[in-house]
């Protein structure tokens, strides 16, 4: 018996895309058949990268992915979901993000039933990556080598730079 393909959402904001990301993407990607990271592009919430650069920087780290595709979207996640006809969500769990992910997990079940929310625990070497602590460090002069791609790594330290110019 034939099935139809399954295609799944890993949503996010990517600002600016880590290997934590990557790691769950990459994870998908094996699982399922067609994975599309779904970067969240409101423009109302402040960011460090725009969307565009967001978008730049998750499709040429995940390049080397044939089943993924990267896309922008605006509105609600369930909405896109439906857009795309796909049948999850994936998203990474980290220790803390239980709660959180749940509520949203639950309040996305009501307004899509059809999609299934799925969590990934985080690889435990990646366990305390996130994109607001790496600018933080980052920000602070820390080492963040090693923690996202090192295109991304070097755009940061541009941005980062830049920032410093232009406030003081
Ligand atoms: O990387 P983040 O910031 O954890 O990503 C959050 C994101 C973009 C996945 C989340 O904010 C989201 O789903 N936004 C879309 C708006 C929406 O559907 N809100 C209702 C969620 S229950």
């Amino acid at each position: 018996m034939t099935r139809s393909p399954v295609r799944v959402v890993c949503p996010g904001s990517f600002d600016p895309v880590t290997h934590g990301h990557l790691d769950v993407i990459s994870r998908a990607a094996r699982l399922y058949d067609e994975v599309v990271v779904a970067v969240g592009v409101n423009v109302s919430k402040s960011r460090l990268f725009t969307a565009d650069e967001r978008l730049e920087m998750l499709r040429e780290a995940c390049a080397g992915f044939t089943n993924v595709r990267v896309e922008g979207f605006t509105g609600l996640l369930t909405d896109f979901c439906r857009q795309q006809d796909a049948q999850a969500i994936v998203k990474g769990l980290r220790a803390g993000d239980f709660d959180y992910e749940l509520q949203m997990a639950q309040m996305n079940a009501r307004l899509a039933p059809e999609v299934e929310t799925v969590f990934l625990p985080t690889t435990p070497e990646l366990a305390y990556l996130a994109s607001s602590l790496v600018k933080e460090v980052a920000s602070l002069g820390g080492d963040v080598t090693g923690l996202l791609p090192e295109p991304v790594r070097l755009r940061l330290l541009d941005r980062l730079a830049g920032r410093r110019t232009t406030e003081t």
